[in-house]
């Protein structure tokens, strides 16, 4: 089926607010996003997807919404939406936006009827307990941030629940009325031209509620059927990406062969790939990649290095995260709940353009579909100076210009400050200087964007992972419909070589390399620099 657009999508997450300010008042907007298609278009997106740009209090970066059908009016209007959506759409990119239905705002109008009366119709959109439930701090997700997951309030003089911040009160998805509302936000927003959602928190969106309200437990799996089902009658090509952070194991019934998530990202390979880059070796990503699960019919998994939240490496044991924090930020205000990083790519790797581009290419020859976090194409860094997870969240550096060329405004009215000292800050790292140089990083990374463009085997087909007799490389043979494709990285720090066995290669084609010389040598054999890496097309036969 040729229509499965996002089997071969570059994705690129974009927190409007921060990217481009048009207006000058210091916060980005969607006008000054839609001026700045081109830099994406450059890089060879072919997929937006906007972090929560609706009305919201902000506590949480907008995932705190407190109006479905609207846009934060610093950000612009639903008629800038939709222009942006159509300048978008000539480029050839679709558009995705962030559907956040775990949760509202607490200042939400249905939270405030629901508190307010006990006989309100919002009563039971919310989870409710009249008696302190137990183990209040069961399930923290925030630890050393967020206190409990339940919390009293004077106003309804009862407990609700709340699996993030207390400002945050979990909708009641075990009633009927909040998931007909879902549909319709959803029905909303594809009206409007999106070409589906990536789905906040869905492990937490499914939880059983009835088993903390008493009622009796329905399959929490088949709201996600519900909301596909809706999702393909209103738009046939639309998609939904899941934020979940599970194991292997649970996958196939978040997926469903792609009849329930279309794409879930794969929260298990990230922390893996991370423990290989800090280890040197491919040992750990290559076990992972040999148990993740296929899955299946239109089914896709999402890869990613960076996104908008902390790394999270809640997944390793003790020991393989203290190396990923030895390797990746030592500092314990570079930590963040007990668990991750809240550091950018570029600084993990405190700048090194080699070990940054092996990681690119690594990202993109993996099987799935890249998601790509604004910023780290040009190789920005953190603010440790901001709170938790806004470290990353700083203003996209345009240029060496006032505020990065982010906003005309004065320097403290920023909606967040730009970056503007260090070796990360705009006067040496922006997208103006880089553009214009052709050997520049951000052009070594749309190069590779452009080879994985140029592959669909990686995207479509399936994988055989290589055996080369060394566990530090990573040798990735991806074939679709009699094509094959072998990618090749190199976690170590030392320059590697090696042969292929396959006897039906014919031709060997470069395709991506770091190396000026070419990846091939005398006899067929292939060798890769110190954190090196290499694309190659095949012809011939795979046996
Ligand atoms: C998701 C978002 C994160 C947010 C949380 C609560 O995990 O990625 O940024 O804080 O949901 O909505």
């Amino acid at each position: 089926m040729a229509n499965l657009w996002y089997k071969n999508a570059i994705v690129y997450c974009v927190d409007v607010k921060s990217f481009m300010d048009a207006n000058g008042d210091g916060t980005g907007d969607f006008v000054g996003l839609a001026d700045r298609l081109d830099h994406l278009e450059r890089l060879g997106v072919t997929c937006i997807w906007l972090n929560p740009f609706y009305p919201s209090p902000r506590r949480d970066n907008g995932y705190d919404i407190s109006d479905y059908y609207g846009i934060d009016p610093a950000l612009g209007t639903l008629g800038d939406f939709v222009e942006f959506i159509e300048a978008a759409k000539d480029r050839g990119m679709r558009v995705i936006v962030d559907l956040v239905v775990n949760h509202t705002s607490d200042q939400h109008p249905w939270f405030q009827a629901s508190r307010a009366d006990p006989n309100s119709p919002y009563r039971d959109w919310y989870v409710w307990r009249d008696e302190k439930p137990d183990n209040i701090t069961d399930g923290i997700v925030f630890p050393g941030v967020q206190k409990a997951t339940w919390t009293y309030d004077r106003t309804a003089k009862a407990w609700y629940m709340h699996r993030f911040y207390k400002f945050q009160p979990d909708l009641n998805t075990a009633n009927p009325a909040v998931r007909q509302e879902i549909l319709k936000i959803m029905g909303f927003w594809l009206a409007l031209g999106v070409s589906g959602f990536r789905v906040d928190a869905v492990p937490f969106l499914i939880e059983p509620r009835g088993v903390l309200t008493d009622k009796p437990v329905v399959d929490p799996h088949a709201m996600l059927t519900e909301i596909h089902d809706f999702l393909s009658w209103r738009k046939a090509e639309a998609i939904l990406l899941a934020e979940a952070n599970i194991s292997y194991e649970e996958a196939p019934d978040y997926f469903a062969a792609g009849d329930r998530m279309t794409m879930v990202f794969d929260f298990v390979g990230n922390q893996q790939l991370f423990l290989s880059l800090a280890r040197k070796t491919a040992a750990p990503l290559r076990r992972s990649l040999a148990a993740r699960p296929d899955p299946q019919g239109m089914g896709q998994w999402a890869v990613f290095l960076r996104n908008h939240d902390e790394l999270n490496l809640g997944n390793l044991t003790e020991q393989e995260r203290e190396q990923c924090f030895a390797a990746f930020g030592p500092d314990p205000d570079m930590q963040i709940y007990d668990r991750g990083l809240r550091r950018r790519l570029a600084s993990m790797f405190d700048g090194d353009e080699t070990r940054l581009k092996m990681a690119f290419s690594l990202l993109l020859a993996l099987p799935g579909t890249p998601v790509i976090w604004y910023g780290d194409e040009i190789g920005m860094g953190e603010d440790l100076a901001l709170p938790e997870r806004e470290a990353v969240r700083t203003p996209m550096q345009w240029s060496p210009g006032h505020n990065g060329g982010f906003s005309e405004a004065p320097k403290d009215e920023l909606v967040r400050p730009a970056i503007d000292s260090g070796k990360f800050g705009y006067h040496h790292i922006n997208a103006a200087m880089q553009t214009q140089h052709r050997n520049s990083f951000f052009h070594a990374i749309a190069d590779m964007v452009s080879a994985r463009r140029s592959s669909p085997e990686i995207g479509w087909g399936g994988v055989d992972i290589v055996d080369v007799g060394d566990d530090e490389l990573l040798v990735l043979s991806s074939h679709w419909r009699g094509n094959r494709v072998i990618t090749a990285h190199n976690f170590a720090g030392t320059p590697k070589s090696f042969h292929l066995a396959d006897e039906g290669i014919e031709e060997l084609m470069p395709m991506l390399t770091d190396s000026p010389t070419g990846p091939i040598k005398g006899d067929g054999e292939i060798s890769l620099s110190a954190f090196g890496y290499c694309w190659l097309r095949c012809n011939g036969e795979r046996r």
